[in-house]
């Protein structure tokens, strides 16, 4: 652990004149009394300064730590760095700040209310893809999607950050393997189209195809019949080739399904697998994770822990997202006891065509046998209501 000195700080800032970009090496300082704060912003105000062009902002803090006497004196000059001097930077980013660093200075710039960009990092995204400020198009338990330009094509593409540290404190690394293996043998107009898969330190970087009209689930929309059957159609399309492909996705959800110039593209594979056989896979490796995705839209033979996943629990998901996109509302009580015991579709009081009714219920079929598979949803006369 060094302290900053002026020369120091010297050897710490490089800039980088053909991409414009300023790296700020901050990793491996502690920082313990105001003049070492000070020697360190007026490094970088006094390298700024030369520039009078919009510069990158890279600054690395694994292992930076500030003493509690200071912080919220670094915290102040972080603020004042971000107002005054952030005007003229294009985009700040930040390596690793050890986490407890994070906590403290996050609770200090939240209480200023400035936006602290810790996730978008690496110069590895830099060199293909220019991440867009400000362009965050989700949010997850492990990491945000955001929007970026492939610097080869100009084209948009969406690339979702997976935090390498908090996949590996819940042991599911294994999920991220899969779900790029699983999106690489994808191809379908109605599945998203993965461009690239970076690994750094840090993270899992998934690049893939962007979708303009975001997710589904964003508004908790009601669609007119018709309206629902254009988009179902299309995930039905999905849903069958996936599951031709020995693909079971395990979280059929709005959230998960998005628009792009009225296409459905159906994503996130994050807790898809496959099957070998054709017989389905029990959920036993995933036991002690117990309810994959989202238990609203969770089979019951899941919910009960009779059953494992399989193509039959994916067209109950399926029959969840219909219901969703007519009605607005989930068709039943997510609690899991409430559920299991009170069975219905309450399809009753809405002006529905019978044939909907009829396609809801073989999905929405408690006893996974008897349920819909995905060739016999694309049979049922409602798939065909609205064509011209
Ligand atoms: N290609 C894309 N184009 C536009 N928006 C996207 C794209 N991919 C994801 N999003 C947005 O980001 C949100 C989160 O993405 P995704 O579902 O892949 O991650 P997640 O739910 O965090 O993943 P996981 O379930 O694996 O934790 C989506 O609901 C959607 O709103
Ligand atoms: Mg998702």
């Amino acid at each position: 652990m060094t302290v900053p000195t002026t020369d120091d700080m010297v050897t710490r800032l490089i800039f980088h004149e053909s991409s414009e970009t300023l790296l700020i090496d901050l990793s491996s300082i502690h920082v313990s009394t105001r003049e070492q704060v000070d020697i360190i912003f007026n490094a970088i105000r006094n390298c700024l300064h030369e520039y009078d062009k919009k510069l990158d902002v890279i600054v690395t803090y694994d292992g930076f730590s500030v003493d509690d006497e200071v912080i919220s004196y670094y915290g102040e000059n972080l603020a004042f760095f971000q107002d005054n001097i952030y005007k003229s930077v294009t985009r700040f980013t930040t390596r690793t700040i050890e986490e407890n660093q994070i906590k403290k200075l996050r609770k200090y710039m939240d209480e200023q209310n400035q936006e602290f960009e810790l996730n978008l990092d690496t110069k590895f995204i830099d060199d293909r893809y220019m991440l867009q400020q400000n362009t965050i198009l989700g949010e997850g338990a492990f990491g945000k999607v955001s929007l970026a330009i492939d610097k080869r094509d100009k084209k948009k593409v969406a690339i979702k950050r997976i935090s390498r540290r908090k996949m590996a404190q819940v042991n599911a690394t294994e999920y991220v393997k899969r779900e790029i293996e699983i999106m690489k043998k994808l191809k379908h107009k109605n599945i998203i189209a993965l461009v690239d898969f970076i690994e750094t330190d840090h993270s899992y970087y998934i690049v893939m195809e962007y979708c303009d009209g975001g997710s589904l689930d964003i508004e908790y929309n009601q669609y007119s019949e018709q309206e629902a059957w254009k988009i179902f159609v299309q995930l039905a399309e999905a849903v069958r080739y996936i599951h031709e492909c020995g693909v079971i996705h395990r979280d059929l959800q709005l959230s998960n399904i998005c628009m792009h110039n009225g296409v459905v593209k159906l994503l996130d594979f994050g807790l898809s697998d496959v099957f070998e056989n054709s017989v389905g896979i029990t959920c036993e490796h995933d036991s002690k994770r117990g309810v994959l995705g989202n238990a609203s839209h969770c089979a019951p033979e899941v919910l009960t822990e009779q059953g494992g996943y399989n193509k039959s629990t994916d067209i109950w998901s399926l029959g969840v997202c219909l219901y969703r996109l007519l009605f607005g509302c989930f068709p039943f009580n997510p609690v899991h006891n409430v559920f299991v015991m009170k069975y219905t579709v309450g399809l009753e009081e809405e002006d529905l065509s019978d044939e909907v009714r009829d396609l809801l219920r073989h999905m929405l079929e408690k006893s996974p046998n008897q349920r819909y598979t995905i060739e016999q949803v694309l049979e049922h006369a409602w798939m065909k209501k609205f064509k011209d």
